[in-house]
């Protein structure tokens, strides 16, 4: 329980990287995908098929386990990793994204931010230091400054005023950081779409010295090359021996493309919220289990997956179980889904470290041509 928190770069490939981050509860092999467990709880999947299909860290929120069940709740039960049956990594994602998506009657000041439930409309503050406080409570690996995103479109004044205060909460997330042995904290880099915004939030938050950086603010509705720009003119100012995080992305193809400029990680809800609806990621593209073309299809979602269910079960029997509303289609489907994650992302690791991320690149992209199929 002892390992220091560290980050082994093991192969280069353009700005591409892959390595190993290791935690007191495990290594972390990059470029990792997270899946999404806000509610301590990856939705439909048991942990233990978590791991199975390739994840070695998974995500909670702050937000949601502070509101339900409580964090000093979670923490007299012997903390997240006891209450929900996962042993490796977690990262807590700080609250403030959140917060500003979710909540009520939301009041943000130099100090915090002030909401209402959107469970039970009863009435929190969350700071960088009681962010912090919960983050520590829940026991969580790596922990996330507390920061301001705004919405995509916005004004410069805005972003820099956002961005700004994200660095005085940056400061003090470190300074209420509960540091242990094996435990991280990473600075949120912001800046709306602005590049000069972006890379004086790097330069800042890279004085501060945290364990790893984030990009936060991304995927809020502005177009992919959009975000790419925001990449290509962050990652040089961070140091490469830290583990760079891109929050909330994405689809495979923000995914691949994201690595291919120096994003070490990432989490999104799509593959496991887009099982719950319906929506298969496959090698040769998205399938729509709900279409109608697949009621008598007795071909799987993909014959050559390394995954059984992607495997076994028919697009026939996948459309009747989601046009019924069965739980097992969502739980299928989110299997599916991550599956195919955990398969990309350890075919891009192998392909940096053989020296051919841009063959991979190539003909992964090339075998989703046709999109929706
Ligand atoms: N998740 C996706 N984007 C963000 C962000 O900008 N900040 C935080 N804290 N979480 C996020």
């Amino acid at each position: 329980m002892s390992e220091e928190f560290a980050f082994a770069i093991f192969g280069v490939d353009g700005a591409a990287r892959t390595g190993a981050i290791s935690t007191s509860r495990g290594t972390i092999r990059t470029p990792a995908f997270m899946p999404v467990g806000t509610a301590a709880t990856v939705k439909a999947m048991h942990p233990q098929a978590v791991k199975a299909l390739g994840a070695d860290i998974v995500l909670a929120n702050t937000y949601h386990l502070m509101l339900r069940p409580g964090a000093e709740r979670i923490a007299e039960l012997g903390g997240l990793h006891r209450f929900m049956n996962w042993p490796g990594p977690i990262l807590t994602d700080s609250g403030g994204f959140q917060v500003m998506s979710l909540a009520k009657l939301r009041k943000l000041d130099e100090n915090g931010v002030t909401f209402q439930s959107h469970i039970d409309g009863s009435r929190h503050v969350l700071t960088p230091e009681r962010s912090m406080q919960i983050q520590d409570l829940l026991g969580a690996d790596i922990q996330m400054q507390f920061d301001e995103c705004v919405k995509l479109p916005c004004t410069e004044a805005e972003a820099r005023r956002a961005m700004e205060l994200s660095l005085r909460w940056g400061e003090r997330s470190k300074q209420a950081f509960a540091r242990q042995p094996g435990r991280a904290l990473f600075g949120i880099v912001q800046g709306g779409a602005s590049e000069s915004l972006r890379r004086e939030s790097a330069r800042a938050l890279v004085e501060m010295e945290f364990d790893g950086y984030a990009l936060g603010g991304l995927a809020v509705g502005e177009p992919q090359d959009v975000m790419l720009a925001m990449i290509d003119c962050t990652a040089p100012q961070l140091p490469s021996p830290k583990p760079r995080y891109l929050m909330g992305v994405g689809s495979p193809d923000d995914l691949i493309e994201s690595v291919a400029r120096g994003i070490d990680m990432f989490d999104c809800v799509m593959p496991t919220r887009a099982g719950r609806h319906g929506l298969a990621y496959t090698r040769a593209g998205k399938l729509n289990l709900r279409n109608a073309r697949h009621a008598g299809d007795p071909a799987p979602v993909d014959a050559n997956s390394p995954n059984e269910a992607t495997r076994t079960y028919s697009r026939a029997y996948l459309h009747h179980l989601v046009k019924s509303g069965e739980i097992l289609g969502m739980m299928l489907l989110t299997e599916i889904n991550l599956a195919y994650y955990q398969e990309l992302m350890a075919g891009m690791r192998a392909a940096i470290a053989a020296g051919c991320f841009d063959a991979f690149r190539a003909e992964t992209k090339e075998s989703w041509r046709g999109g929706m199929i």
